[in-house]
C-alpha cells in the first residue's frame, strides 16, 4: 500500500510537471498508457492471491479515478492558460488609429463614358460595341475610304505584318467601322452609340496613340439634318450641363458623310484657363454629317428609301473641358495621385462600369 501510495504521489507530481499539453500527453501515457506504470500493477493483479486480488485491485482502481481526475483538472488549467496566452498576444488594442485604405477610383474616361452612354441612352440609343483591331474594309473601303484616298495617309494607322492573301489587319483608327458592322448586322431603323478605343500613329501635347471616341449613327426613314441638329445640341447642353451652351455647326468634309460638319462650343481663354459657355472662342467637339449614301449602299441598305445621321465624338477632348483636365497626356500615366484628384467615387452618376450590352 505503501507503495501505492508513492506511486499516486509521483504520477501526480509528473502531471503537475507538465508545463503544456503534449508534455501532460507523455506523462498520461508512462503512467496510464498500454505501458504504463499502473496499467503494469493492473495486468500482474492476475497473480495475486484472491483476498489480495481484490484489495489491490480495488485500491489501483480508486487511484486510476483519482489520476484521471487529477489529468483532466490539469489538462482544463494548460488549456485555459494556453487561451489566457492566445488572449492576451491577440488582443485587438480598439485605441490604435485606423490604417489608411486606399479607395479605387473611376477614371474620367470610364466616367465620361458612362455619362455619355447615359445621356444617348435616354434619348433612345443603344450601347454597341465593336472590335478594336478591324480589316481594311470596315476601316476605310466600306467608309467611302478607298484605296490611294488622301484620308488614309491622314489616319496614321497602326497596321499588322501582312497575311498570305496580302492583307493586313489594323488597330480602328476611328469608331466609325461600327457604323458599318450595326448595318451589315440586321435592317434598319438604327439608333446606336459605339464607345470605344481608337488608336492613330500620333504623340504629342493634344494626341495620345491610343484614344476614345463615342459614334452615334441614326438611319430611318425621314431622318434628316434638323434631328442631327437637335440631338446633338441637345446632347452637349446635358453633358456639360449648361443650359445656354452656345454651339455652333461648321461645314467640314467626311468621306463617310454629305454634307459633312464639325460641331464647336462656345469657350473663353483667360490667363491660361479655358472657360466654356462663354466668350468669343470655339472649340471643336465632334465630328458629324448626313450618312453618305454610297455608304448605305455599301452596308446593303437602300440608300433610297433611308437616310440618317451619324457623328464621332472625341471623349478625351470633352472630359478634359467638362472637368478641367489640362494635359492629355497624363489621361495614361497611370499615376495614382493624378487619378486621386480627377478620378470619381464609384456611383457618383449612373455608371455602366459593370460593362455595356451588345
Ligand atoms: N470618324 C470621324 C473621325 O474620326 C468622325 C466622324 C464620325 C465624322 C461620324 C462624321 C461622322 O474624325
Amino acid at each position: 500500500m505503501h507503495n501505492l501510495d508513492a506511486l499516486k504521489s509521483e504520477i501526480l507530481a509528473s502531471f503537475e510537471a507538465a508545463v503544456d499539453i503534449p508534455a501532460l500527453e507523455a506523462a498520461r501515457v508512462a503512467a496510464l498508457g498500454k505501458k504504463g506504470r499502473l496499467t503494469a500493477l493492473m495486468k500482474g493483479l492476475g497473480e495475486l492471491g484472491p483476498e489480495e486480488r481484490k484489495a489491490t485491485g480495488q485500491a489501483l482502481n480508486r487511484i486510476k479515478g483519482e489520476l484521471t481526475d487529477a489529468l483532466d483538472a490539469r489538462r482544463n488549467a494548460l488549456a485555459g492558460s494556453v487561451l489566457d496566452a492566445r488572449l492576451t498576444s491577440e488582443m485587438i488594442d480598439v485605441t490604435l488609429p485606423i490604417r489608411p485604405e486606399t479607395e479605387g477610383r473611376v477614371h474620367p474616361i470610364s466616367q465620361v463614358l458612362d455619362e455619355m452612354a447615359a445621356i444617348f441612352g435616354d434619348m433612345g440609343f443603344t450601347v454597341i460595341e465593336g472590335p478594336d483591331i478591324e480589316d481594311d474594309f470596315h476601316n476605310f473601303t466600306a467608309l467611302n475610304i478607298p484605296p490611294e484616298h488622301p484620308a488614309r495617309q491622314m489616319h496614321d494607322t497602326f497596321y499588322f505584318p501582312e497575311r498570305e492573301d496580302g492583307s493586313r489587319l489594323l488597330l480602328r483608327t476611328h469608331t466609325s467601322p461600327v457604323q458599318i458592322r450595326t448595318m451589315k448586322a440586321g435592317g434598319p431603323p438604327y439608333r446606336i452609340v459605339a464607345p470605344g478605343r481608337t488608336y492613330r500613329c500620333d504623340y504629342d501635347i493634344t494626341h495620345t496613340p491610343m484614344f476614345h471616341q463615342i459614334e452615334g449613327l441614326v438611319v430611318d426613314e425621314h431622318t434628316h439634318m434638323g434631328h442631327l441638329k437637335g440631338c446633338l445640341i441637345d446632347f452637349a447642353k446635358t453633358f456639360f450641363e449648361l443650359p445656354d451652351l452656345p454651339v455652333r455647326f461648321r461645314p467640314s468634309y467626311f468621306p463617310f458623310t454629305e454634307p459633312s460638319a464639325e460641331m464647336d462650343i462656345g469657350c473663353e481663354r483667360k490667363d491660361g484657363v479655358l472657360f466654356i459657355g462663354k466668350g468669343a472662342d470655339w472649340m471643336e467637339i465632334l465630328g458629324c454629317g448626313m450618312v453618305n449614301p454610297r455608304v448605305l449602299e455599301m452596308a446593303g441598305v437602300d440608300p433610297k428609301r433611308y437616310q440618317g445621321f451619324a457623328f464621332g465624338l472625341g471623349v478625351e477632348r470633352s472630359a478634359m473641358l467638362k472637368y478641367g483636365i489640362p494635359d492629355l497626356r497624363t489621361f495614361y500615366d497611370a499615376d495614382a495621385r493624378w487619378l486621386s484628384h480627377y478620378g470619381f467615387s464609384a456611383g457618383d452618376v449612373p455608371s455602366l462600369v459593370g460593362g455595356l450590352t451588345q
